[in-house]
């Protein structure tokens, strides 16, 4: 069967899926007016095309520091991954492999970050949730020895949104298993076969002899994090970590030219797909603001179309992150439904592009096809 879009992906995960697992991957905090926002948001960025351009020959690559990237998508970090299908992180890190883009590890990923550098050969970045430093301490090291080439603080965590979807399904920590539920799982077959019969996923980075804190784990499955956590961590971390990091999770603009400043490479604006701070704005709104930081900008929430990532570029990002997107392709069709669902937003984005009339994604400093704020076309 053949997908025309990302909505349609969405739609068959959720067919797929017991109800729980499909909350949890499509769900926001609280009224989830954050996650309808982050729609709406890029919903209302309108493009103007200019025309009588050649454009028979396009190109959608875009530079992140001095690597070329074939296409400007980076995949997000996302929990639970294994949730969808088994050994889901290692099918989504062989699919960015494929795509020649980098894929993250969440902290609180299924497979290992050993287990998943040995099955990829892709580029690897490492996003990182602190619960203990001396844990975080450990994790650094783990990852800088399985050679990932990032590390990707997330910093809008300093406790779980309210996610009400899954209190009401009951998949909060500890977990457990209600008739329902049971019934649920047992409506979806396919998903029982390939996930269900294993038992719950377990947080793979955490199963180890070096957790010796039984605490962190707890901590790790309800999103407990170090709230005590603050720019002299940050400062020390990049201390730590030798290659190039990123604090993910910022809206303001001062914040990131703080981290900047204490010498992280570059920001992720992000309001973590609107399942943590229900009255944050969409990143692509706060996006513009950030032209006064002087480093590579990525964007996520809300991507679901090669034009979202179109307008992400002219306004000012490097690349953006896609986490639901990829996530839906996963559960439909494992490591090549990833692939397929990544080559229709690159086809978006051609199509975006020819029919805007330019050849590669423009910087906002162009401002040939993004209305300024009075609704007037910039100057060429
Ligand atoms: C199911 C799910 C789990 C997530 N887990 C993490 C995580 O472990 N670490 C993290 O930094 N962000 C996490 N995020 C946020 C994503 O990295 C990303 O910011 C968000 O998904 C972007 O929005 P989008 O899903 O609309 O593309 C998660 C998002 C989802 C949907």
């Amino acid at each position: 069967m053949t997908f025309l879009n990302v909505e349609e992906y969405r739609r068959k995960a959720r067919r797929l899926l017991p109800r729980f697992v499909f909350d949890y991957l499509d769900g926001g905090s609280e009224d989830e007016v954050a996650l309808k926002e982050n729609r709406r948001a890029f919903e209302a960025i309108k493009m103007t095309p200019r025309l009588l351009n050649n454009v028979s020959v396009r190109d959608q690559s875009v530079e992140w520091f001095g690597q070329r990237l074939p296409m400007p998508i980076v995949i997000a970090p996302t929990g639970l991954n294994g949730l969808y299908r088994r050994d889901g992180d290692i099918l989504l890190a062989r699919a960015a492999s494929r795509l020649g883009i980098p894929f993250t590890l969440s902290t609180a990923s299924n497979n290992s970050i050993e287990d998943v550098a040995k099955a990829s050969n892709g580029d690897l970045w490492f996003q990182l949730y602190v619960m203990n430093r001396d844990f975080a301490d450990q994790l650094v090291d783990r990852a800088l020895a399985a050679d990932f080439s990032h590390l990707v603080l997330t910093v809008d965590v300093a406790m779980g949104g309210k996610r009400e979807r899954d209190e009401r399904n009951n998949f909060v920590m500890p977990f457990r298993f209600r008739p329902r539920t049971i019934a649920d799982i047992l409506c979806h077959p396919r998903w029982l076969w390939d996930v269900g019969r294993y038992g719950a996923p377990s947080m793979a980075n955490l199963a180890t002899d070096m957790v010796t804190d039984p605490n962190t784990q707890a901590a790790l499955l309800s999103r407990k994090m170090d709230a005590s956590f603050d720019w002299d961590d940050l400062k020390r971390l990049r201390d730590r970590w030798p290659r190039r990091l990123l604090v993910k999770g910022l809206l303001h603009p001062d914040d990131a030219k703080r981290a900047i400043a204490l010498g992280v490479d570059a920001v992720v604006v992000s309001n973590h797909g609107g399942r943590q701070l229900d009255i944050a704005p969409a990143p692509i709104d706060a996006l513009p603001r950030f032209s006064i930081v002087n480093a590579p900008i990525i964007v996520d929430s809300g991507i679901r179309r090669g034009s979202d990532i179109v307008k992400a570029i002219s306004l000012g990002a490097s690349a953006v992150m896609i986490g639901r997107a990829a996530l839906f392709g996963l559960a439909v069709g494992g490591e090549q439904g990833v692939v397929e669902v990544i080559e229709l937003l690159g086809r978006e984005i051609d199509r975006t592009q020819a029919l805007l009339g330019t050849r590669e994604l423009v910087r906002p400093t162009s401002g040939a096809f993004l209305p300024d704020a009075r609704g007037a076309l910039g100057a060429d």
